[in-house]
């Protein structure tokens, strides 16, 4: 069996962050960190347009009750608002440690950190790296890790969390190289394992993007907190889905709709392109819907609409947003210095989770807390973004809880004990489990049926929602999740075998989709990323509350939490 202090799963902004907090706090402690992927092919790598942060570089007024304000407002009122002043309270720290490790922010012409404008914030204090601000965190959070001594466990897949009486002790894992399976015992298990966007058809995510983390703890009885908020990035590059950053609009692109107008004067004047991102892609659909879409032959009555920078000048487009320029030319061949972009709401954040407290520690229940089990980042919910996150605090909220909650587990686990775990009865178990995937005699394809699913997914729980909807959704998923008894593997070997690793990202998927698709149904109101068209104003009378959603095969039982409000009550939410 391996032995590790602690062992953190997944590679990501929040992990990495956590590991070098452990290690900065207690040298001599052994941490672990694995990951299906190498941790610079984290999705977080992909994270384009920046990092919110109170630095008043830029915007002298700005102050960190401004950005709690608007990050509360941006979350219909449903974020918890002590964890949203330590979000926000810590921001200006954060960044300037990421600098002090060697971050390469962009700079102001007298030496200082850019900050740039974006979607819902109401001061300009993004700070970014160009248009790949993820891209420059983690190499060099990674960096740091190897200069620590943390063993990284990379292309190993996690298919159990330990959970016994109330308490993590480890987890099972699968060598993608070779198939060999080992469990880890460890005094705490942390999860940052990120979000689901191939939950869906269409997403900014990567392939990785499969939810596994929260599956897996909803497979050991863990409850997941408000998996019915999903965002959509209103700007996802027609068709591909990819993201086109929010930093282009940050920087003063127009979204344009088919007969040339600038539609989010009717959505959102105040604000308009830099509205949050739920009333802007919710805009985007109903434009669509409307007939004022464009077909690419630049007809109207098609499935996308225009983000117009050609105004920027090649200059500005080249300097601050050249990532965005190179997609759509790579993969759809717009020159987006003399041609717009085609674009269009796409899958890209989970506002739930595994819900935590402020120290990362799970909660099993309202009034419970898991002993040895932490989360943080897109895979946990702590909650600070409610029902709808602002653009640029995610990277935020994994640095920030990143380092909380290593802090947290380098407290928790002095003069802990490794615990018991028996090795044998985990290591069958998960040897059968995958000798069963291989011997299946079905024949369904896992592609043919992933696809059934996502596309199921984005039919029935989109941006408009309703009950009619959602339950034959919920109907079509069980009749997919029987299938999946059905499921074949052509490759029956164990060397790299991917196959393998498919199916259990797919088992992951249908049960989060589940929970997606429960949780929705019951939420009857409109609140942020979640808009019932059968329940259209937002109720707080009945939920101004979290939604607990727990799985078991036989179904899912709910539990709400109480909302946290300790410095804004909530409003009408105007833009
Ligand atoms: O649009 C973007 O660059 C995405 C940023 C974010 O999701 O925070």
């Amino acid at each position: 069996m391996l032995e590790h202090d602690v062992i953190i799963v997944g590679g990501g902004l929040a992990g990495c962050r956590a590991a070098l907090e452990i290690a900065r706090t207690d040298p001599s402690l052994s941490i672990a960190l694995v990951a299906k992927t190498h941790p610079i092919r984290s999705h977080s790598v992909a994270a384009q347009g920046g990092m919110a942060a109170t630095l008043k570089n830029v915007d002298v007024e700005d102050s960190w009750e401004a950005h709690a304000f608007d990050t509360v407002k941006g979350s219909d009122y449903l974020a918890d608002q002590d964890a949203v002043e330590i979000l926000t309270r810590e921001a200006p720290d954060v960044v300037i440690d990421l600098e002090h490790m060697g971050v390469l922010f962009s700079r102001l012409p007298d030496g200082r950190i850019a900050q740039r404008a974006f979607g819902g914030h109401s001061h300009q204090r993004t700070c970014y790296a160009a248009d790949k601000t993820g891209h420059a965190i983690l190499h060099e959070l990674v960096n740091n890790l190897r200069r620590h001594g943390v063993h990284i466990y990379d292309e190993w897949y996690v298919m159990q969390l330990i959970l016994e009486d109330a308490q993590a002790k480890g987890v099972v894992v699968y060598k993608i190289l070779d198939g060999q399976i080992e469990v880890v015992r460890a005094k705490a298990v942390m999860f940052a394992t990120g979000g689901y966007g191939r939950v869906y058809n269409t997403t900014s995510n990567d392939y990785a993007s499969t939810g596994d983390g929260l599956a897996m703890s909803a497979l050991a009885g863990v409850p997941l907190e408000d998996m019915e908020f999903v965002q959509f990035h209103p700007t996802g590059l027609y068709p591909v889905g990819v993201l086109i950053s929010e930093a282009v609009r940050g920087e003063g692109a127009y979204l344009i709709n088919s007969e040339g107008d600038r539609f989010m004067a009717n959505y959102a004047p105040s604000r308009m392109e830099l509205a949050p991102r739920d009333i802007t892609s919710r805009a985007i659909a109903l434009e669509i819907a409307a007939g004022r879409g464009i077909h690419p032959d630049g007809s109207a009555g098609g499935p996308f609409v225009y983000l117009d920078l050609r105004h920027m000048g090649r200059e500005k487009i080249m300097s601050r947003v050249p990532f965005a320029w190179e997609e759509a030319h790579r993969l759809v061949g717009i020159d987006a210095v003399n041609q717009p972009m085609p674009v269009r709401p796409t899958i890209h954040y989970s506002m739930g989770g595994i819900p935590t407290n402020t120290d990362g520690q799970v909660r099993s229940s309202p009034e419970n807390l898991i002993d040895g089990f932490f989360a943080a980042g897109e895979a946990a919910c702590v909650s600070v973004h409610g029902a709808n996150r602002l653009g640029s605090n995610s990277l935020l909220e994994c640095v920030v809880y990143g380092r909380r909650t290593g802090s947290a587990i380098a407290q928790f686990i002095q003069n802990r004990k490794l615990p018991q775990v028996d090795e044998q009865r985990y290591l069958t178990a998960a040897q059968q489990q995958i000798q069963a995937l291989l011997d299946q005699p079905g024949t369904t394809r896992i592609n043919n049926l992933r696809q059934a699913f996502q596309d199921g997914m984005t039919d029935y729980c989109g941006v408009f929602r309703t009950e009619e909807l959602m339950r034959q959704g919920l109907e079509q998923l069980q009749q997919l999740q029987q299938q999946y008894q059905q499921i074949y593997l052509d490759d029956k070997g164990k060397l790299w075998n991917t196959e393998i690793i498919e199916a259990l990202e797919l088992r992951n998927l249908m049960i989060v989709g589940q929970l997606i698709l429960t949780s929705a149904l019951h939420r009857q109101e409109s609140r942020g990323a979640h808009c019932r068209q059968d329940y259209p104003h937002r109720d707080d009378t009945n939920f101004l509350k979290h939604t607990l959603a727990y799985y078991s095969p036989a179904g899912i039982d709910l539990k709400y939490l109480p909302v946290t409000i300790t410095m804004f009550e909530p409003q009408e939410r105007k833009y």
